[in-house]
């Protein structure tokens, strides 16, 4: 039986990568996109379904579910890829709403998310949710003066993904029947860098297309970028 692997924001960059690749090894990838443009036109070109998701309005992601369980039934592996940076005024600019886009796009989206997939991942024999979180969001990147990560600072980015992780490794905790792991892309070129990332989409894909992969047997509560274990 085909995997079924749904991927949030995968019209573009780390998350078309990650649809093209697990698509190419014989997965049944949903793409997930907000804009119906992009996400049909991703899809297309991919060969693959889109449904359309954004991932901070609770009735999009209930509309999702409810097509995927008309579709396919069943979601065997959730990823939460979409995300974004927010603003880049300096620390002494950011204001309440700032920080509330940030932490709705990238955190509250994972709950909401996760909280409509849920029942349809339970249906899976297997099931396995992968957030894509930073390794700007960890204590031992951001203090490593080897690091890029420790070079940058980007107060609402990094503590929303700091954020995440710790949601991964709580959801993992408390939900024991599904799997929860976390994946730090690395610095890769995509639009959310303005392509300043040393690495290839492909490279950045390793650790989220190894999670979406492996067995069952290889366990929950990880944070792992392409090379292994990150510190948090
Ligand atoms: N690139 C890196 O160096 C890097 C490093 C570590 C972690 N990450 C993480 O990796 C993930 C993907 O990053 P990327 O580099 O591929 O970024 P990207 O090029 O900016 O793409 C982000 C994707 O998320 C989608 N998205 C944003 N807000 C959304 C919403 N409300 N609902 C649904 N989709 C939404 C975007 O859709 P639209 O096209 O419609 O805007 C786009 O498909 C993010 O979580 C990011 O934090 C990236």
């Amino acid at each position: 039986m085909t995997t079924i692997t749904f991927i949030t924001g995968a019209n573009k960059s780390l998350g078309y990568e990650t649809a093209r690749r697990l698509t190419e090894q014989g997965q049944t990838v949903i793409l997930g996109a907000r804009d119906p443009e992009r996400g049909t036109a991703a899809a297309e070109r991919l060969g693959v379904r889109f449904v359309r998701i954004d991932v901070t309005d609770d009735a999009s992601v209930a509309a999702a579910a409810a097509d995927v369980e008309a579709h396919e039934g069943h979601v065997d592996v959730l990823v939460n890829n979409a995300g974004i940076s927010g603003s880049h005024a300096k620390a002494e600019d950011l204001t309440g709403d700032d920080a509330m886009f940030v932490f709705d796009t990238n955190v509250a989206s994972i709950v909401r998310v996760t909280h409509a997939f849920l029942p349809l991942l339970r249906r899976s024999q297997a099931p396995a949710v992968i957030n894509v979180t930073s390794g700007m969001g960890s204590q031992g990147r951001t203090h490593d003066p080897d690091r890029v990560e420790s070079t940058i600072a980007a107060p609402l980015y990094t503590s929303s993904k700091a954020a995440v992780t710790m949601l991964t490794m709580q959801y993992a905790k408390a939900i024991t029947d599904v799997r929860f792991n976390a994946a730090d892309p690395g610095y890769t070129a995509t639009d959310f860098n303005a392509h300043g990332g040393t690495q290839t989409v492909t490279e950045g894909t390793d650790a989220v297309v190894a999670l979406a992969t492996e067995p069952a047997s290889a366990g929950t509560g990880r944070f792992l970028d392409r090379f292994g274990p990150v510190p948090w």
